[in-house]
């Protein structure tokens, strides 16, 4: 039997394993995905332990990700320029290989909600400059976005992101996130604003063209107020949960070898546990 799981703490709340257990039994594999609840102090151990116990490898969560840069033998090239490790494979040599499939997850879902999409159509503005921005902005400036305006609360954090990653990546003010949407093609919040139990995102869409994509990483609630704002001005709407699903993909092929597929029936699954919280 292959093993994978998800190394977190706390990692209770993963959607992990209700998705890599859905593709597991689609595909008829003897397998298993497991939560793997890991403070920060038994990290090196944890990952160090995982091909004796059959493991194929695993996914990192809060607080792991940044931190097992440093513990696996390779990082691969997009999980350097992002500086996170969201996918652990344990090689055949038993040496443990750390990637980033976030990029991947952000991009694929896209564009398989606005196939028409693409990133050279515009300007793109991006809120937050934590690490889901770094995918972010990693996979709009792969795609030839010609400029990406980054807006953060604290402005370093933001400058910090546009030195690592280059291109076309211009760092503003956050009391100017409301001035910035002009002409702007695509607004993707990446800030835990709007998530249940945070507060609310403070943001005027007047300026956002109706033809803008508005895509919010928050999926808890699905439907947040940015989301709900945009669609009634008109603006096509992409939610979260599509970036997990698609996230997923490349992990579970790297471990498992079936690449699987983002269904209607696999999305029904997580969404009603997402209700069901
Ligand atoms: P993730 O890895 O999910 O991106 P993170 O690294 O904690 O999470 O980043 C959270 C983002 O939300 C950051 O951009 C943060 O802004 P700061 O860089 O100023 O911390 C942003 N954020 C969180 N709370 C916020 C608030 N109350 N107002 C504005 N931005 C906020």
């Amino acid at each position: 039997m292959i093993r994978a799981g998800v190394m977190g703490w706390p990692v209770e709340h993963s959607r992990s394993p209700l998705l890599h257990g859905f593709w597991l039994k689609q595909h008829g594999i003897d397998g298993a995905y497991e939560l793997l609840p890991v403070p920060p102090e038994s990290l090196e151990t944890a990952l160090r332990g995982l091909a004796a116990q059959g493991f194929a490898g695993c996914n990192l969560t809060v607080p792991h990700k940044q931190a097992a840069l440093a513990v696996v033998d390779h990082v691969d090239a997009t999980a350097a320029r992002i500086g996170a490790v969201n996918t652990v494979v344990v090689r055949r040599d038993g040496t443990l290989e750390g990637r980033n499939t976030d990029a991947f997850g952000f991009r694929e879902n896209l564009r398989a909600v606005q196939p028409a999409w693409r990133a050279s159509t515009g300007p793109a503005v991006v809120l937050g400059a934590g690490g889901a921005a770094r995918a972010v902005v990693a996979a709009l400036l792969d795609d030839g976005a010609p400029e990406i305006r980054l807006v953060n609360r604290s402005r370093d954090h933001a400058a910090a992101l546009a030195a690592a990653l280059g291109g076309a990546t211009i760092v503003i003010d956050w009391s100017r996130r409301s001035a910035v949407l002009g002409d702007a093609a695509l607004l993707v919040n990446t800030t835990s604003l709007g998530m249940t139990g945070q507060p609310p995102l403070d943001l005027a869409l007047e300026a956002l063209p109706t033809t803008a994509i508005v895509n919010d990483i928050v999926y808890a609630p699905l439907a947040t107020s940015l989301l709900e704002t945009a669609r009634r001005r008109g603006n096509p709407v992409v939610d979260g949960l599509g970036m997990l699903l698609h996230q997923a993909r490349p992990a579970f092929a790297a471990w498992f070898g079936v690449t699987p597929e983002v269904t209607p029936a696999l999305r029904r699954t997580v969404e009603a546990s997402l209700v069901a919280r």
